[in-house]
Parts: structure tokens; C-alpha cells; sequence
């Protein structure tokens, strides 16, 4: 049992009409609550690791966490680097042991973003390890880069199709409405579900069969997570994120793997802040970071099952 690429989950996940789910993880309560999830629902599922979260835990620790769950679940499990900023940082992680890496070239000029893509899928595919790269940009806050709305820009359909071709990239993360963060929309929610159709069928018709798309800044901001912090002594106003209903479809179409980090945020600090309302006297970590763990896991059984569809995707052959 080992760690496994997304090529084969992507396969499925486009034939079956679902995708896999990509949650962020930094430490131990994040990693088993996602992956009891994942296993509670025999599903295949991505865990990945932004360059803070490397800083904050090390990928030596996280690698090792990641090949126990591996073991103690047999699932298929991808580990990927999340938002990767250059060559080095995506060569390190292949040289730890990971299978799958993103570099983010979004904000690069295009010529740029091509050329360094290009370079680090030629790196990592003679070590058998896969790709994502990122066209358009999205909005919010990432890592150290940060997004006004006014400067976020969808994605080209027929520059992705030159970007595809060109960089040899397994999997194309595209801007279509998503954001990061907690502060999704002001209004009502919308996605450009037109472009994601448009990109596909240009992909199809340049030859790039059943081509897997990625989104960013899917968390949903489950509302019942907001109002147990806000219950507990937090104060996040206004959040909102991606409908269920608006993932489910994405699911449906080319887009083959859904990132959510923010949610499991929201999860882990309801949780933690309840606990401590709860239980005032209790000073036991695992008594709150248990919590936190179970409040994930429940949030992460119920996206595989009610959102993104990849129930019994273990199951499922090629
Ligand atoms: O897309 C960004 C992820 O939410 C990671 O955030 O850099 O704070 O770990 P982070
Ligand atoms: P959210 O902020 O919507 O959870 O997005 C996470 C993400 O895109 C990680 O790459
Ligand atoms: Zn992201």
C-alpha cells in the first residue's frame, strides 16, 4: 500500500460524473478526521499541503502521518503540494515523497507561467509524479498572495487549450467564479458554468480526452460551523461560500477534484470554541482537538456523500 497519483482517481472521477475531494491538511487531527471520512465512505481522496502548512508542520511529519493513514485505511491517497511558488519548492516535495504537485503560476505573465509549468512537469514526469497549474485568477487571500475581486480574471477557454498543450500539465485549475477564503460572495452566488462547458469542449476537440479541471476555493462556509463560532465567542461576519448544489454540478461536468480548506478551519475552531464554552475546567488538548477532529470528519463524510458524489469511488474500476 502507497501513496498514489490522482491520474487514475481523475479517470474514474470524469466517467463516474463526480470528483474527488482536495482538503488541506497541517496536522494530525486534520489529517485522521478527513481520512476517517474518506474511509467511512470508501472513497479515494487528495490530501494536500500549502507552502505554510510545509512551514508550519514540515512535510517529513505530514509525509509520515499521511503513509500511517495509508496503512491503517488502504485507501487511495494522493498527497499533493497546494499552490506550489517555484521549481524548488515542487522538487523538494517530490524529493519527500509526494504525488502530485501545483505549481501557481496565476499571476505570472502568461509566456512566464507557461515556460515554468512546462519546466516542472517535464521534471516531475520523469519521476512518475503528476501536475496541476492554475489559469486565471482567482480572488481572495492565498498563501502570501492576495486577490482584490477587481483584479481576479476568468480563464481564457482558448488560451487554456494552448496552456494544456503546450506545458503537457495533467490537470488544469481554472477561475470561474470560485474564491478562497471565507468572503466568497457579497450578493448571490455565481459560477460561470458556460466557460467550464466551453473549456471542456475545446480541450475534447484539441484531443485532451475527458481532461480534468480543478476548483479553488470551493469550501461551502457551512453556516452551522459560522454560527457555533460566532455562538462561542468568535465574531466572522458576513461569510459565505460555494452552494452545494453549484459543486454538485461541477462535479458533474469536467471538474474532477474540489478544494476545500476553509471549511475545515471553520470546523476545527467551532468545535475547539464550543468546547472550551462547554467545558471551562477542561485543560486536556485531546478533549478539544478530539472535538475538532470529529466535527471534521462529520463535515467531510457529508461533502463526499451529499456534495461531490465520490461514495464508494474505491470500488470503482478504470
Ligand atoms: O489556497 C490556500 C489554502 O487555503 C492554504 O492556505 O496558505 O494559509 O495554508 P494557507
Ligand atoms: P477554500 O478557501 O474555499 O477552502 O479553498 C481552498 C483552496 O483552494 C486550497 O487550494
Ligand atoms: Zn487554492
Amino acid at each position: 500500500m502507497a501513496l498514489v497519483t490522482t491520474k487514475k482517481m481523475f479517470e474514474k472521477a470524469f466517467e463516474g460524473g463526480y470528483a474527488i475531494g482536495a482538503f488541506n491538511i497541517n496536522n494530525m487531527e486534520i489529517i485522521q478526521g478527513v481520512v476517517a471520512a474518506a474511509k467511512a465512505q470508501n472513497s479515494a481522496v487528495i490530501l494536500q499541503v500549502s507552502k505554510s502548512a510545509l512551514k508550519y508542520a514540515h512535510p517529513k511529519y505530514l509525509k509520515a502521518m499521511v503513509d500511517a493513514a495509508i496503512e491503517e485505511t488502504g485507501l487511495d491517497i494522493a498527497l499533493h503540494l497546494d499552490h506550489g511558488s517555484d521549481f524548488e519548492v515542487c522538487k523538494d516535495c517530490i524529493e519527500y515523497g509526494f504525488t502530485s504537485v501545483m505549481f501557481d503560476g496565476s499571476h505570472l505573465e502568461y509566456e512566464e507561467n507557461v515556460a515554468q509549468t512546462k519546466r516542472i512537469v517535464e521534471y516531475a514526469h520523469e519521476r512518475g509524479i503528476v501536475v496541476e497549474a492554475e489559469l486565471g485568477k482567482l480572488a481572495g487571500v492565498e498563501d502570501e498572495v492576495n486577490v482584490d475581486a477587481a483584479h481576479a480574471t476568468y480563464t481564457d477557454p482558448d488560451q487554456a487549450v494552448d496552456f494544456v498543450k503546450r506545458t503537457g500539465v495533467d490537470s488544469l485549475a481554472i477561475a470561474i467564479g470560485t474564491s478562497h477564503g471565507a468572503y466568497k460572495f457579497k450578493g448571490e452566488a455565481k459560477l460561470d458554468f458556460d466557460r467550464l462547458a466551453t473549456i471542456t469542449e475545446k480541450l475534447e476537440a484539441a484531443g485532451f480526452h475527458n481532461y480534468p479541471i480543478v476548483l479553488h476555493g470551493a469550501s461551502s462556509v457551512d453556516q452551522r460551523c459560522v454560527a457555533m463560532c460566532n455562538e462561542y465567542g468568535g465574531n466572522i461576519a458576513g461569510a459565505k461560500g460555494i452552494p452545494a448544489e453549484m459543486l454538485r454540478k461541477a462535479s458533474s461536468m469536467a471538474v474532477c477534484k474540489i478544494n476545500m480548506d476553509t471549511d475545515l478551519r471553520l470546523a476545527m475552531t467551532a468545535a475547539v470554541r464550543k468546547s472550551f464554552g462547554d467545558e471551562p475546567a477542561a485543560f486536556d488538548p485531546r478533549g478539544y482537538l478530539g472535538a475538532g477532529r470529529a466535527l471534521i470528519q462529520e463535515l467531510v463524510e457529508d461533502k463526499i456523500k451529499n456534495v461531490i458524489g465520490s461514495t464508494d469511488s474505491m470500488n470503482q474500476t478504470p
